[in-house]
């Protein structure tokens, strides 16, 4: 498959991942335009949130097929790390997606991605991580936009701005891992490249959908008012459409690597400075 040599920087090979228990508590219910009063990016981020509890296990399922066939002990536990946070990551999307039940918002597109990932069974171990390292690229661009300068989530209320902050602080954290896994196993460039293109249509499709039926549910479709909420968000003059497409277009370079773009420092202020809305899990060595 691969005719371009990929690049073998092993990036934060330095780090090791640490699993944290976030401190959050969904009692008291959040508002449904929790994020700056905005019903356009509240259901965008209620689309992202319906569709982790499926997806990160499938992440999860890719990953853990392929370690058996690791050799390198680091990358081993960053595998491990990476199961960690992703089964953290589902455990409270599944808490946050019964507040939106109970909003009367539904996964509408759910049935449709379960059967992808049965389908997906099917596949090679390679292009089941070809297809996770897709994801996990989309997912690593849309942390950077919420804990960079374009700061997507400023506006949110608590708790809802705590979750995705340390979602994004994990996903930053984890950005390389399925892709260094995809590395050691021989994993190619035109493999990398075709499931990223057939990746970026099922997942702008699936937000499209997804966002349109909670904005649907929610009875702020057919305003203008959404309209122009979603067109400023995307093509504003810090609109995630600007924002994305570099990070996005660095992935069709035959040398890409995810640490190219070090963001890691993005992470560490915050979790500095909020030491008391999370636990660390078994606490590791060298973070
Ligand atoms: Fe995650
Ligand atoms: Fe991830």
């Amino acid at each position: 498959m691969s005719g371009i040599e990929e690049n073998s920087v092993p990036g934060k090979s330095d780090t090791t991942l640490q699993v944290r228990h976030l401190h959050i508590d969904f009692s008291q219910g959040f508002p449904r335009h929790w994020l700056g009063n905005d019903a356009f990016r509240s259901q965008l981020f209620n689309a992202q949130s319906f569709s982790f509890p499926l997806g990160e296990q499938y992440f999860i399922d890719s990953v853990r097929a392929a370690l058996p066939l690791l050799t390198d002990e680091k990358l081993k536990a960053d595998v491990k790390g990476f199961i960690g946070q992703e089964s953290t990551h589902r455990h409270i999307h599944e808490q946050y997606n019964q507040q939106l039940n109970a909003q009367g918002l539904s996964y509408f597109i759910g049935p449709f991605v379960a059967w992808r990932i049965r389908t997906a069974a099917g596949l090679s171990v390679k292009n089941n991580l070809a297809i996770t390292m897709a994801y996990e690229h989309f997912t690593a661009i849309f942390a950077d936009g919420v804990l960079s300068d374009a700061k997507w989530v400023d506006d949110a209320i608590e708790p809802m701005k705590r979750l995705w902050t340390w979602h994004s602080i994990e996903e930053t954290e984890h950005k390389s891992v399925v892709f260094d896994v995809y590395q050691a196993l021989g994993g190619g460039y035109w493999r990398r490249v075709a499931w990223l293109l057939y990746v970026t249509m099922l997942f702008s499709l699936d937000t499209l959908v997804q966002t349109t039926h909670c904005l649907y549910r929610d009875g702020e479709l057919f305003k203008a008012k959404t309209l122009w909420q979603g067109l400023k968000f995307y093509f504003g003059r810090r609109g995630l459409l600007w924002f994305s497409l570099p990070h996005y277009l660095a992935y069709f370079k035959p040398g890409f690597q995810p640490w190219e773009h070090d963001n890691l420092h993005l992470t560490r202020q915050w979790l500095q400075e909020h030491s008391e809305a999370y636990r660390e899990i078994g606490k590791r060595v060298g973070t």
